[in-house]
């Protein structure tokens, strides 16, 4: 399929050149095409895009940002597309925020994103040794490398859907008290028949947070379906994730921040994704806030659980609501329709 190349350009970003040779390399002989005039882009629906992204020494490019606003302005501006990014720094620091930035925008406006949907590039490319070494290249080779496979998984990588799905719920939260989990119960009702829905609960340091092995041990246990600590991890929650085909995270914003017990999950993953990718699994999130900062959980969960961890990122992924007395999230104006939205969006993404 033929990909856009979204590739905003700015006065004041004059490092472009390193970017665009390398967008020449590695979609040479792939079909493209490259839009840089973020205010007159034509109909993006139903498109395979790869936002190329040059940040400059400061880490703004101004272009960029006409594109976020754009993004958050026109919620379906992306409809039916899929979407992946290069963010190429002059600096050490701001590409994995930009990315996650414009990620979360380019999903809530519509698009899925692929698992491991991003290719950033620090101004040294020190980020890229270990690829380098593993393909016998330099820096800059690896870099193309990373930027050629990304393109040929967006051109053809497809979700595809089940015909019993299985879900897997995953929360540390009390369901007496908690507005998160309240949801949660409206969204199973609606799913109603025809999903095997499991849950886990995380409550109280079921999970240790990852001990932090060197690499090689995480490997040698993981390939033996064990990790360092065990217990709930290993037992229950890792098997878990092997069957499912959705994880939809339950996460109350703690600290504009998932909570301890979510976080030690993801670290905990590791070993798991040692072994395994999961491009073939997606997750949900419902996201809570007392009072505001839903998006910084949510950019947390694209991060963690799309470009690291590898799921599937699936249009609008999440439920973000501002909710903070017990039962008040359930009173909110308009939750029954975004309710039903949501529902609807797990049931269309994993249904044929
Ligand atoms: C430890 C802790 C930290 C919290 N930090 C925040 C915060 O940073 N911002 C915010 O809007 N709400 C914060 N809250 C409030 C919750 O997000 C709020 O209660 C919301 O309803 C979700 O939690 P629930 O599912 O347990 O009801 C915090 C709550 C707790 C217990």
């Amino acid at each position: 399929m033929e990909l856009l190349v979204i590739h905003p350009s700015a006065d004041e970003v004059r490092d472009d050149e390193r970017l665009s040779a390398v967008l020449r390399d590695a979609l040479s002989g792939l079909p493209h095409r490259t839009l840089t005039d973020m205010d007159g882009l034509p109909d993006l629906r139903g498109r395979r895009l790869l936002f190329a992204l040059a940040l400059g020494e400061y880490g703004v490019n101004s272009a960029c940002l006409r594109l976020l606003r754009r993004l958050r302005a026109e919620p379906d501006l992306l409809e039916g597309c899929t979407a992946a990014l290069v963010v190429d720094g002059a600096g050490e620091l701001y590409t994995k925020s930009a990315a996650s930035e414009l990620a979360l925008a380019a999903n809530l406006a519509g698009s899925a994103l692929l698992g491991r949907p991003l290719v950033e590039a620090t101004g040294s490319l020190n980020n890229f040794r270990v690829q380098a070494k593993n393909l016998g290249t330099d820096l800059a080779g690896a870099y193309r490398a990373a930027v050629r496979e990304l393109a040929e998984r967006l051109a053809c990588e497809t979700f595809a859907p089940r015909e019993t799905p299985s879900i897997l719920a995953l929360h540390a939260s009390s369901y007496h008290t908690s507005n998160t989990m309240q949801l949660w119960a409206q969204v199973k009702r609606r799913l109603g028949e025809g999903f095997d829905v499991a849950e886990i609960g995380l409550r109280n340091g079921a999970v240790s947070d990852c001990a932090g092995c060197p690499y090689t041990a995480c490997l040698h246990f993981g390939e033996k379906d064990r990790c360092f600590y065990g217990g709930l991890m290993q037992d229950e929650v890792w098997p878990a994730i092997r069957r499912c085909d959705a994880v939809v995270l339950l996460c109350p914003n703690y600290n504009d921040a998932l909570s301890a017990n979510l976080t030690a999950f993801v670290n905990r993953l590791t070993g798991l994704f040692r072994q395994t990718r999961f491009y073939d699994k997606a997750v949900f999130a419902i996201v809570v806030s007392g009072y505001s900062g839903g998006d910084t959980v949510a950019r947390q969960i694209v991060s963690a659980m799309n470009m690291n961890k590898s799921f599937y990122l699936p249009p609008r992924f999440s439920m973000i609501e501002t909710a903070n007395d017990p039962g008040e999230a359930l009173r909110l104006p308009g939750v029954e329709g975004r309710l039903d939205a949501f529902a609807e969006r797990i049931r269309g993404t994993l249904c044929p």
